[in-house]
């Protein structure tokens, strides 16, 4: 039997992280001292009020379906969080859409924006599912170097720019990003979002990481001028609350994103 040309393309250097991170876990399971460099999965308990409000709607029947783009309060939710992070406050429930998963929320993110013939920035190090994230839609994902300084795992913007070609669509990054852990600074975003204002491309933020920020401030670049209507800030439980098993992510972008991501959901 033959499976689709998207199957193809998550498959190669992209996936081979996943081997290693699995190869890796195996060795934790071994008792070997490892530290993985793929996903972040806390290893707290999660908050007590989320495990409390989770077993009373266990036991009311409240685990039916929810509205596709989420539920009304938990959109309300991440839009004030949006507003409070970004001083946008013309941030609605409307701009946001809830995904299983700040991954989830990539891959549809993904798939809204790209398709085969354009180009999407990822500037490396990054996390190891952006490759075949973006590349399933057929886009070529084009890596851009670290800063250039042996010890660097920032972005480079001078890269991101020189790597511009009339296909490109979009630039995508985590910020902190993982790994590295890198806290982009106020001139760093600026730069970056100087390139995607100058060249009409779209951003893709994923700042799981925004609350795990412990020196400096994190600032999101949706913040920018110009920014909100071609960024897509994307948001999860599963680092902030330890909460990586509940599968609860967002993006939040503008309306017109979240109706295409809604139908996609
Ligand atoms: C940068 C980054 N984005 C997204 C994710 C996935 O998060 P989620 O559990 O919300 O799908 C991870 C998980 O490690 C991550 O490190």
């Amino acid at each position: 039997m033959r499976y689709s040309g998207l199957v193809d393309r998550i498959a190669g250097e992209g996936c081979a992280a996943w081997d290693l991170h699995r190869a890796a876990r195996a060795a934790q399971a071994a008792g070997r001292d490892i530290l993985l460099l793929t996903v972040g999965d806390p290893d707290l308990p999660a908050p007590v009020l989320a495990r409390d409000a989770a077993v009373h709607a266990l036991h009311t029947g409240n685990a039916r379906y929810a509205e596709t783009a989420g539920h009304p309060a938990l959109r309300q939710a991440i839009a004030a969080l949006h507003r409070c992070r970004t001083g946008l406050q013309d941030t609605q429930p409307e701009n946001v859409v809830v995904l299983a998963g700040a991954q989830n929320a990539l891959f549809t993110a993904s798939l809204c924006l790209l398709g085969p013939g354009d180009e999407v920035l990822v500037p490396e190090p990054t996390y190891a599912t952006y490759p075949a994230t973006f590349g399933v839609t057929g886009a070529t994902v084009v890596s851009t170097g670290p800063a250039p300084r042996a010890s660097s795992l920032r972005v480079d913007p001078e890269a991101l720019a020189r790597a511009v070609t009339p296909r490109t669509r979009a630039i995508a990054f985590a910020n902190p990003g993982n790994p590295g852990g890198a806290v982009l600074t106020r001139a760093e975003l600026e730069a970056i979002a100087d390139i995607a204002r100058q060249h009409d491309l779209w951003v893709v933020a994923d700042e799981v990481y925004a609350d795990l920020v412990y020196e400096g401030e994190h600032l999101s670049i949706a913040a920018l001028p110009g920014m909100a209507g071609r960024t897509i800030t994307i948001g999860s439980l599963s680092k902030s609350h330890a909460m990586a098993g509940w599968r609860v992510g967002w993006a939040v972008g503008p309306a017109g994103f979240t109706e295409h991501a809604e139908r996609l959901a």
